[in-house]
């Protein structure tokens, strides 16, 4: 039967390139969830986009003295480049300054209200009086009430990750002149979170599967009581409150944002001309799993905001599950875009190949704790595992087959318990490797693969064809067909990973369809706007995780290396790259 499967994934804001931390955390997980469903042949509807409000943008903006949608215009551009180069296949990434999400925004914040789950409230907010403006979120920065981390920001706090209310931070300070702020009066809209403690309560008790850290923290807050929650600001880049009296204050860029999941799933069915299809994956009724990936410290707004929200708004899929990951450090220390500690995709990908960074990430995903990059271990990775182990098996049957079976996979003779067994041991293990994607431990699924491989390397070892090619060129043929059919078996159970090598290797071994699908750069026109976002075309059909059936005589091509070994000096070269910004 096929499933469908919404896959939302974190929006990036637009103010930075990508870096290794946000790939681990939140965008190579579900593209490899994502492949694994669509192997299955289920109806995967994977979306995101730029995160294109709010003061993360704005502070940038100011910093360099430019407007903030050229800030958008340049970062949204630049994740295109990267998601295009990693493979991360997005039924469509758009971004929330379009006018389809400025309407769907609209009307999810009239329901609420309408239903009275918004209410106006006169607060107090900080005000920086030498700026002359209120200083919300990230315009405001102090020490963090409940952990006494000196830099929280005016939302959150980064050190502990709780959500947190501008006028809690201890002696708060603005952002751009560093002044003290002082309080003044100003009226705005609020998500009655109140009302959903109750119904978050009932919900989230049904929520066994999740992560005992996303778990965890949402049970926490809950437990503390949520209320009410700013979802207004005085500020003027963001989506306008549709509310007479409210011209110069916009909606909260956080509240904007979830509501991209489904502001793009109706964007996605629209552009695809069946503007009805959306309802497939949101339909409280429709036989449906969403998935969030996204980093620790989003897990608020997803596990408890968003699905309060949708709460409110009635007849829409609540979150299946919040696959939160841990953070990821580089060379021991944590990451910082703003210090510069940092491996952007685009400089990544300028140097290197995806699919040795994909396995990277995943065999030490923070799924569980955090996890680190560091280039030496990169090196070895590279070198010993994805060359020496997966490539080298690779290569070298498919050069011995092409050699000496005039470039045609042979014809077996009957199989030894040696063959079978290899075969039989490959084959059990799509249903138990797919299971564990499908539960999201994609880096036990991946080492499972790895260990196959080793396995088949042992058996290549013992059956040594080339050895028995004079003396015994039947046996030879039988030992280097089940080899190949280990290979290709072994290439599917890659190819959520390690998409672009699992192709190459499906084209060496004779096949001529496409296992990737195409991702390609599509431009939007709107009444009043024009964008970019990147759209995806799967072509498979069918259940295709699934051992392979090789036919004895098909046609293979001449094989090249599938991974490429990396000099030694790349660990002090990258090492001093990064010495030399931080
Ligand atoms: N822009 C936020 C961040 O980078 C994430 C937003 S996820 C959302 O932390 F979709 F919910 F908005
Ligand atoms: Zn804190």
């Amino acid at each position: 039967m096929h499933e469908k499967i919404l896959v939302g994934v974190a929006w990036p804001y637009a103010n930075s390139p990508l870096h290794l931390g946000h790939l681990a955390g939140a965008y190579l997980p579900p593209d490899i969830f994502a492949r694994y469903h669509r192997l299955r042949g289920n109806d995967v509807l994977m979306v995101s986009g730029s995160d294109a409000h709010g003061t993360p943008i704005t502070v940038t903006a100011e910093q360099e003295g430019i407007d903030p949608a050229e800030v958008v215009e340049r970062y949204h551009r630049s994740f295109l480049e990267s998601f295009q180069g990693l493979g991360i296949t997005f039924d469509l990434f758009t971004h929330t300054d379009t006018e389809n999400h400025w309407a769907v925004t609209t009307d999810l914040f009239l329901r609420l209200l309408e239903r009275g789950y918004i209410y106006k409230q006169a607060m107090r907010a900080l005000y920086c009086p030498r700026c002359q403006r209120f200083l919300a979120d990230r315009y405001v920065e102090g020490e963090c009430p409940f952990c006494h981390f000196g830099d929280a920001r005016g939302d959150q706090c980064d050190n502990c990750g709780k959500p947190l209310d501008a006028l809690e931070l201890i002696a708060p300070r603005c952002k751009f002149c560093g002044g003290t702020p002082e309080v003044r009066e100003t009226e705005h809209f609020f998500l009655d979170l109140a009302q959903f403690n109750e119904p978050l309560k009932a919900w989230i008790a049904t929520k066994t599967h999740w992560r005992p850290s996303v778990l965890n923290f949402s049970l926490n807050l809950l437990e503390e009581g949520l209320h009410g929650r700013a979802i207004t600001r005085d500020i003027l880049w963001g989506i306008p409150v549709p509310v007479k009296g409210f011209e110069d204050k916009r909606i909260y860029v956080w509240f904007d944002a979830v509501i991209g999941y489904l502001s793009a799933s109706v964007e996605w069915a629209k552009n695809r001309g069946t503007p009805e299809a959306w309802r497939e994956w949101w339909d409280a009724s429709a036989p449906c799993r969403s998935y969030y990936f996204i980093g620790k410290d989003n897990i608020f707004f997803h596990t408890l905001i968003w699905p309060a929200m949708l709460m409110g708004y009635g007849g829409l899929q609540l979150p299946y599950d919040v696959p939160a990951n841990e953070y990821l450090t580089l060379e021991g220390r944590k990451i910082s875009s703003s210090r510069k500690w940092a491996v952007w995709a685009p400089d990544y990908l300028a140097r290197y190949d995806p699919d040795p960074l994909r396995y990277y990430l995943t065999v030490h995903a923070p799924e569980t704790s955090d996890s680190d990059f560091s280039w030496r271990e990169f090196v070895d990775c590279n070198n010993n595992e994805l060359v020496g182990t997966w490539g080298n098996l690779a290569h070298r049957m498919l050069t011995f087959a092409h050699n000496n079976f005039q470039g045609r996979v042979p014809q077996p003779g009957a199989f030894t318990p040696e063959d079978e067994a290899i075969l039989a041991q490959v084959e059990a293990a799509f249903e138990p490797i797919g299971a564990q994607i499908d539960a999201c431990h994609l880096r036990n699924a991946l080492g499972e693969v790895m260990a196959l491989a080793r396995e088949a390397n042992r058996y290549l070892d013992a059956a040594a064809p080339w050895k028995a090619l004079k003396s015994d060129p039947a046996r030879a043929a039988t030992a280097t067909y089940v080899a190949l059919r280990v290979i290709d078996s072994l290439k599917t159970l890659f190819l959520p990973f390690l998409p672009f090598s699992s192709q190459r290797l499906h084209e060496y071994l004779g096949y001529d369809d496409d296992l990737l699908g195409k991702q390609e750069v599509v431009e939007y026109v709107e009444t009043s706007r024009r964008h970019l976002g990147l759209t995806y075309h799967y072509e498979g059909q069918g259940d295709r995780w699934r051992p392979s059936r090789l036919a004895p005589g098909q046609a293979l091509r001449r094989p090249q290396p599938l991974f490429r070994k990396l000099d030694e000096d790349v660990v002090e070269q990258e090492l001093a790259r990064l010495g030399a910004h931080a």
